[in-house]
């Protein structure tokens, strides 16, 4: 798909949606639809979903994905790896170099930092499962775009389906603004348990920033220790 063509797509989308909303707000749940109503449960509605039932399905059918610009730049598409039956699910921002060469969530530094976070929880990677709002790698890694997290959002909220985990955890401003419809600061989310469709969810400080300021680990551990606690209760 050309760019032009993708932020075309994505203005209509953007203004059907507005447009859901707005007749939601008013209290009305259908809308005539070619002669049949459209059920109007969320403003998901325009969104895409791919039909699978599993985590392995829904990544073939991934494989390839060009539905924004993102697509045609990546080495790899990070899908996200781990236990499938996870009770915790980890959420990033989106793949960075080493991730897009590997194919793997959080293989980098910032991986290592998480993997010692697990290690100080009693767990390993495959205990978890954990994966990005985004998929595939923004240039330079730069931050993610509003459409690319727009585009790539409804499969991060297939992988959480058909896991159901009992608990997860937003890794870092990204993750918790977008699974939380907020634009509330990490630095206020975290700490603070949240639901994201009816999962309690706990944001923290996402491992690259922790890289950077070192001293926002005990906060991270202060986290840890209540999703340790939820996870055992
Ligand atoms: N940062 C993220 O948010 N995700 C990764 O997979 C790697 C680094």
């Amino acid at each position: 798909m050309t760019e032009k063509l993708y932020h075309d797509c994505h203005e209509l989308i953007s203004q059907g949606r507005a447009l859901l909303e707005d007749l939601q707000s008013w209290g009305i749940s259908t809308v005539p639809h070619g002669g049949r109503p459209a059920e109007m449960s969320s403003p998901e509605v325009l969104a895409e979903r791919l039909e699978a039932a599993t985590l392995d399905h829904l990544q073939t059918l991934m494989a390839g994905c060009t539905r924004c610009p993102l697509g045609e730049k990546r080495k790899s598409l990070v899908f996200g790896a781990g236990n499938p039956q996870a009770e915790l699910v980890l959420v990033g921002e989106a793949p960075g170099r080493e991730e897009d060469e590997k194919g793997f969530p959080f293989v980098g530094e910032a991986g290592r930092l998480l993997e010692k976070i697990l290690f100080a929880m009693q767990m390993t990677r495959d205990d978890v499962y954990i994966c990005n709002v985004i998929k595939c790698r923004p240039p330079q890694n730069r931050d993610p775009e509003a459409q690319e997290i727009e585009t790539c959002e409804p499969f991060l909220k297939q992988q959480l389906e058909i896991i159901k985990p009992k608990l997860i955890i937003a890794l870092g401003r990204f993750a918790a603004q977008t699974l939380l419809r907020t634009k509330a600061p990490i630095s206020r989310l975290r700490g603070h348990w949240h639901e994201y469709e009816g999962v309690p969810l706990m944001p923290t400080f996402h491992p690259a920033y922790l890289l950077r300021n070192p001293a926002g680990k005990r906060e991270v551990w202060e986290d840890m220790k209540q999703v340790m606690r939820r996870l055992k209760a």
